[in-house]
C-alpha cells in the first residue's frame, strides 16, 4: 500500500521518498524519509472536505503570523494545492496532503516533564490562542464530541459506565458542567484548537539543550469555544502522571496569561472544565469498549484521565487562589484594599495580649539558629514543652518569628509524601506570642466568631478561635487564635460578636494547647477560601508565595512593624559571594546551584528552609549526622580537658585496643593523627624507615591525600589537569577493573594480569637502579569509581611486593569499619594481611581522625628516627569520639544494617539494569556501591554526561549522591550506615525516574 501513496507522492508533489506507516485513529499517516522530512496524511474515506479545509487554512494562517507558532507547514503539491483529492488503492475517493515534519518527539513519551516545559506550553497555547482570534472559516462551527461546551451529551451515556465508583465521579462532574454552563456560554467565542493533548504536542531537547515544545500538530478537531476551553482540555493532560498538579496548572496558566491575558471568570472554569474533558474521554472510551469488546486498547487508553480523576487530592477552591496569584489578580479582590487599611490603620488596633509590644523580644526556632528538636523528624513532648526556653516575667512576653522556616513540624501530617525526604511544611506562617498561661487573649478589632473549636491531637492546636473583621468599607478578612485554653472559649460560638479590644480568650497550659510550651500562634487570612477553617499555621517552603499571599505578615494587627516579626533567612547567594570572595577557585562546591546545610539528622540532611535531603554521599558521618553519643562525649571531655599524647589518659589506650581487636593479631601498634592523608603520608616514611628504599608502586587514578607526599601517590591529583605529573620513584599500574579495565571479565585469568603488572613495577624501579619501598592501593578503589578487584588480586601483588623487599599498605579510608556489610575492613575480602592500615574519615564521624596501624617490627624500625608527635593526632577529645564510633557500630548493629540495605539497593539497582540499557555494571559490598554509566554495553562507552545529569537531577529531588571514576560516569553511593528501606526505595524510584528521563534527553 505504501507503494501507491509514494507514486502520488512523486506525482503530484514531485518528490522520490520512502514511505513509513504511522499510526492514526481513521487517517493513514505515513513518514517521508528523504530531502525535505515530511509527513504525507491521507484523510478517512468520509472526511468532510470542508473540515480538511479549515485545517489547512487554519496552518497556513498561523504560519503566516509572526508568532513563530511551531506549527508545521502545509508543502503544497506541484500544482500549488494544499491538498488534492485522489483515488485510493481500493478505488475509494481520499484527500492527500503533505506536512513539513516537526522536530522532536511527543510530549506524553518525553521526561521530565518539568515545570520548565509546561511553562512552554503555555507560552506556546496562550500565542496560538490570541493569533488565532482573528481566524475564520464556515467550518468551525461545529457540534462533535469533542466540543466542550456541548459536552454534557454525555450525560446520557454515564449509564454505560460499569463501575460505580466512576459513574458516580462523572455524575458529579457533570453537574458541576451544568452550573458552569451558563458561564461559558456568556463567554465570547473563537477559533481554537481544541486537542492541545499530550501526543499533538513534540518536544526536542538533549543534555546540552534544555528541552523546548518543538511542535504543536493536528488541527483536526479545531471548533468554535471559548478559549479557556483550549487550555483546560491542554491541562487536562499536562496534569496526568505529576506529582503536583497544581504546579502544573498555576504553571501552565501564568505562562498562557502572560501571552493572552484570561479573566478571573475564565479562571473559574478552568478546573471544571479540565475535569469534564477528562470525564469526557472516560464516556467515549466506554461508549468505545462496547462498540469494540476485544479491543483492550480502549479503555487503557483513558487509564491516566480514571487515575488522576479518582485520585487526585486537589482543592478547586485553593487551585483557584494560586491561579488569580499566577496571573497578578491577589487571592481575593479585596486583598490589595484589605492590607492597605491594615497598614494604614497599624497603632491603632487593640492589643492582642493587653499589653504593648514594641519592646518584646524575638526568639528564633529556624533551622539556622536553633537546634529544637534534636531528632527533626520527631519533636519530642519534653521538647514542645520546653520550646524556645522558659517565659520569665522580668523578660515579659517574647515573639516567634513571621516566615520562619523551622524543624520542630514533625507529625507526618506536614510531609507532602511518602519519604522522609519528601517535601515537608517547615515555615511558620503567623506570629507567635509566648507568655504565661491564663494570658488574656483581646480581639485587635471588632469581629464576629467564625469558629471556636477545640482540638486535642497532640501537637495541634488544642483550643483554637478563627474570628472574622470588616475594614471600613466592608471587605472582609480573618484571624486566627490557636493553642488556647479551652475552658476560655468554650462559650463562644459561631455568630457571636466580639468588640475590639473585648477578651475573649486565654493562653492555655500543656494540658489544653496541644502539648506546647504557653503561647499564642496569631496568624491573618485575607481570604478563607481555600483554606475553609482548617488553615495551615506552617507553609512549604516551595509554596511560600501562594501561602504568604493568603495570610501576610499580621504585625500591623499587632500594632508593630512588618520587619520586626518577619524572619530574614540566609541568603544562599550571599554566602557563596562571601565563599567566592574569601576562597581559592578551586576549593570546589558540588553542585552548580550549590546547598547550604543547617542541620543534620542520621542520613538526612536540612537546607536553610528545612528542605530535608537523604544523604548518600557522605561516609564520613558513619554512624549518622549528629549522633547524640558522639554530641554527649565531646561535650563531655570538652568541659574536662582535652590535650595531646604527651600526657596519659586511659582514653587513647582504650580507643587503641578496640581498633586492635578489629584488626588481624600481627598488627599490633597504633599511631593516631588527623586526617587521612596525615596518616597515609606517616605510611610512607614508616615504609621508607623500615626497608631503607624510597620507591613505591601504587594504581592509576587513586587517592591518598592532600599534602606533597600523599599527591605523589594520587594519580587521581596528580594526574590531574594542571597536576604535578608522575614523580620518579612512583610506579603506576593498571586499576584491578574487570569490568571497564584493561583485562575484563569473564577473563579468568584477569587477577593474574593485573597482579603481573605490579611484576612489570617492580622490574622498572631494579632497571633504574632503586629499590622498592612498597605499595599502596585504597583497597576497593574509590575515586577510581568504586571498584572491586577480582578475586586473588591483592593476594598476587603483596606476594611480589614482599619478595622484592616491599611493605603493603593498605587504605581503609573509604572501606573499613563496617561499610562492606560482609567485612569489617575490604582487605579481608581480597583474604590478605596487610604491613600498615589506614583509616580517616569515618573514624571521627566528622571529627578529624586518622589512624595507622602497623606491626611491632616497622614500629621499631620507625623508632629509630627522631620523637614522633602530631599536636592533635590522639588527643584526648579525638580517641573518645573514636572510640564512641566503634562502640556505636557494635551497638546499633550497623554493620548488619550496611549488609541487609546494601543487598536491597544492590537487588533493586540490578532490577534498573534489566530496565534501563544505560546502567552497565552495578558492583560492591554493603554501603559501599558503584553503578557505571555507559552509552553502549558492548563499547562500555562511558555516559558522562548521563552521570552528571543524574546527579544534579537527583539533588532536585532531594538526594546527595556523587560521580566517579575517570570519565566521572560512575554513581557513587556510600551513605551513612543507618539508611533504611524507605531511603532505599526512594533512591531506587529516584533512580528509575531520572534514567528514563535520561534516555529521554539522548534519544
Ligand atoms: C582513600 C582515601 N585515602 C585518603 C584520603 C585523604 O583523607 P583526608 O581527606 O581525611 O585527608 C581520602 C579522602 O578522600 C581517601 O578517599
Amino acid at each position: 500500500m505504501s507503494k501507491h501513496w509514494s507514486d502520488i507522492l512523486q506525482e503530484l508533489w514531485l518528490i522520490d521518498a520512502t514511505l513509513t506507516p504511522l499510526s492514526g485513529e481513521y487517517d493513514l499517516n505515513f513518514l517521508v524519509t528523504g530531502d525535505q522530512p515530511a509527513i504525507l496524511k491521507v484523510m478517512g474515506a468520509n472526511t468532510d472536505a470542508a473540515v480538511l479545509d479549515m485545517q489547512c487554512a487554519a496552518l497556513q494562517y498561523l504560519n503566516d503570523s509572526e508568532a513563530n507558532l511551531a506549527v508545521p507547514n502545509i508543502l503544497r503539491s506541484c500544482d500549488g494545492e494544499l491538498y488534492k483529492k485522489i483515488k485510493g488503492p481500493e478505488g475509494e475517493m481520499r484527500l492527500v496532503w503533505l506536512q513539513e515534519r516537526c522536530a522532536g518527539i511527543d510530549y506524553a513519551n518525553f521526561q521530565p516533564k518539568s515545570l520548565t516545559l509546561i511553562e512552554q506550553v503555555g507560552d506556546i497555547v496562550g500565542r496560538v490562542d490570541k493569533t488565532m482570534q482573528g481566524f475564520e472559516h464556515a467550518a468551525l462551527t461545529r457540534d462533535f464530541k469533542w466540543n466542550l461546551c456541548t459536552a454534557d451529551w454525555i450525560e446520557e451515556s454515564i449509564p454505560t459506565i460499569e463501575n460505580s465508583v466512576e459513574r458516580s465521579l462523572i455524575t458529579d462532574i457533570a453537574r458541576q458542567f451544568s452550573v458552569i454552563k451558563p458561564q461559558l456560554n456568556s463567554l465570547p467565542q473563537q477559533a481554537i484548537h481544541n486537542d492541545v493533548n499530550d501526543y499533538n504536542l513534540l518536544v526536542q531537547g538533549s543534555f546540552d539543550n534544555p528541552p523546548t515544545i518543538s511542535g504543536l500538530i493536528d488541527l483536526g478537531d479545531m471548533c468554535l469555544g471559548p478559549r479557556i476551553c483550549n487550555l483546560a482540555i491542554c491541562a487536562a493532560y499536562m496534569v496526568l502522571d505529576q506529582e503536583q498538579p497544581e504546579w502544573v496548572l498555576e504553571t501552565l496558566v501564568k505562562a498562557y496569561h502572560a501571552q493572552n491575558p484570561l479573566s478571573v471568570q475564565e479562571l473559574e472554569l478552568l478546573w471544571p472544565l479540565l475535569r469534564m474533558r477528562l470525564a469526557v474521554s472516560l464516556v467515549n472510551s466506554s461508549l468505545m469498549a462496547l462498540e469494540n469488546p476485544d479491543d483492550a486498547y480502549v479503555t487503557i487508553s483513558a487509564q491516566g484521565a480514571r487515575t488522576f480523576l479518582q485520585e487526585n487530592t486537589v482543592d478547586a477552591q485553593l487551585l483557584l487562589v494560586r491561579l488569580r496569584l499566577a496571573c497578578g489578580f491577589g487571592v481575593c479582590d479585596s486583598a490589595q484594599n484589605v492590607q492597605q487599611w491594615l497598614a494604614q490603620k497599624r497603632g491603632s488596633f487593640a492589643a492582642i495580649l493587653g499589653t504593648d509590644l514594641a519592646d518584646a523580644p524575638l526568639r528564633s526556632l529556624s533551622v539556622e539558629h536553633s537546634t529544637e528538636p534534636k531528632n527533626p523528624f520527631a519533636l519530642t513532648a519534653v521538647e514542645a514543652e520546653n520550646l524556645g526556653g522558659a517565659y520569665c516575667p522580668e523578660e515579659g512576653i517574647w515573639l516567634g518569628y513571621y516566615k520562619e522556616p523551622r524543624l520542630v513540624y514533625t507529625d507526618s501530617a506536614f510531609s507532602n509524601g511518602p519519604f522522609k525526604a519528601s517535601n515537608r511544611r517547615t515555615v511558620h506562617i503567623g506570629v507567635d506570642a509566648f507568655g504565661p498561661v491564663g494570658l488574656k487573649v483581646h480581639a485587635p478589632l471588632a469581629a464576629e466568631v467564625v469558629l471556636s473549636q477545640y482540638r486535642s491531637a497532640n501537637l495541634d492546636y488544642g483550643a483554637m478561635v478563627i474570628l472574622s473583621h470588616c475594614t471600613d468599607s466592608g471587605d472582609v478578612f480573618y484571624t486566627l487564635y490557636g493553642h488556647l485554653d479551652p475552658k476560655s472559649t468554650a462559650h463562644l460560638k459561631t455568630g457571636d460578636s466580639i468588640e475590639a479590644g473585648e477578651v475573649f480568650a486565654a493562653l492555655g497550659s500543656m494540658d489544653g494547647n496541644g502539648g506546647w510550651n504557653p503561647h499564642l500562634h496569631f496568624q491573618l487570612a485575607l481570604t478563607i477560601q481555600g483554606m475553609g477553617l482548617d488553615w495551615p499555621g506552617v507553609a512549604d517552603p516551595d509554596e511560600l508565595a501562594l501561602f504568604e499571599a493568603l495570610c501576610p505578615n499580621p504585625a500591623a494587627l499587632m500594632n508593630l512593624p512588618d520587619d520586626k516579626t518577619v524572619y530574614q533567612t540566609i541568603q544562599k547567594n550571599e554566602v557563596l559571594a562571601q565563599r567566592q570572595e574569601k576562597f581559592a577557585d578551586n576549593l570546589k562546591l558540588s553542585y552548580s546551584d550549590p546547598v547550604m546545610f543547617f542541620r543534620g539528622w542520621r542520613h538526612h540532611l536540612f537546607d536553610e528552609w528545612g528542605r530535608p535531603f537523604l544523604d548518600c554521599y557522605n561516609n564520613v558521618p558513619h554512624v549518622g549526622h549528629a549522633h547524640p553519643r558522639i554530641q554527649a562525649v565531646a561535650a563531655d571531655q570538652l568541659l574536662r580537658m582535652n590535650s595531646n599524647t604527651r600526657y596519659l589518659h586511659p582514653a587513647q589506650s582504650r580507643f587503641a585496643s578496640t581498633i586492635l581487636a578489629k584488626l588481624p593479631d600481627h598488627l599490633e601498634v597504633c599511631y593516631f593523627v588527623n586526617s587521612g592523608t596525615e596518616a597515609n603520608e606517616l605510611a610512607l616514611r614508616l615504609a621508607r624507615a623500615h626497608t631503607g628504599a624510597k620507591d613505591m608502586i601504587t594504581p592509576n587514578h587513586g587517592y591518598h591525600g592532600n599534602t606533597t607526599g600523599a599527591i605523589d601517590i594520587s594519580a587521581y591529583k596528580f594526574n590531574a589537569k594542571g597536576g604535578i605529573g608522575q614523580a620518579d620513584w612512583v610506579q603506576l599500574v593498571d586499576v584491578a577493573d574487570e569490568y571497564s579495565g584493561t583485562y575484563q571479565a569473564p577473563d579468568p585469568e584477569c587477577a593474574a594480569k593485573y597482579a603481573a603488572q605490579v611484576d612489570t613495577a617492580i622490574k622498572a624501579i631494579e632497571q633504574r637502579g632503586s629499590k622498592l619501598a612498597g605499595f599502596i592501593a585504597e583497597t576497593f578503589p574509590s575515586v577510581g569509581g568504586q571498584i572491586i578487584p577480582p578475586k586473588g588480586y591483592l593476594k598476587s601483588v603483596y606476594e611480589s611486593v614482599r619478595a622484592a623487599g616491599g611493605i603493603c599498605i593498605a587504605d581503609e579510608v573509604q572501606t573499613a569499619l563496617g561499610r562492606l556489610g560482609e567485612y569489617y575492613f575490604a582487605f579481608e575480602q581480597q583474604q590478605v594481611q596487610p604491613d600498615i592500615v589506614v583509616m580517616g574519615k569515618p573514624i571521627g564521624n566528622g571529627h578529624p581522625i586518622g589512624v595507622l596501624v602497623t606491626t611491632k617490627a616497622i614500629a621499631a624500625s620507625f623508632a629509630q628516627g627522631p620523637e614522633y608527635f602530631s599536636t592533635f593526632g590522639g588527643s584526648t577529645l579525638s580517641c573518645r569520639i573514636g572510640n564512641e564510633v566503634l562502640d556505636i557500630v557494635e551497638d546499633e548493629g550497623l554493620m548488619e544494617n550496611a549488609r541487609i540495605m546494601g543487598e536491597k539497593l544492590r537487588l533493586g539497582l540490578n532490577e534498573l539494569k534489566q530496565k534501563h540499557s544505560l546502567i552497565g555494571d552495578v558492583r560492591g559490598f554493603g554501603l559501599f556501591i558503584g553503578v557505571e554509566l555507559v552509552l553502549d554495553r558492548q563499547s562500555k562507552e562511558p555516559a558522562t554526561q548521563v552521570a552528571s545529569y543524574l546527579k544534579d537531577r537527583l539533588r532536585e529531588r532531594r538526594i546527595l549522591l556523587g560521580t566517579e571514576g575517570p570519565a566521572d560516569n560512575i554513581l557513587k553511593i556510600r551513605p551513612p550506615l543507618t539508611i533504611e528501606e524507605n531511603d532505599v526505595t526512594m533512591l531506587l524510584q529516584v533512580l528509575d525516574d531520572t534514567l528514563t528521563e535520561a534516555q529521554c534527553l539522548m534519544s
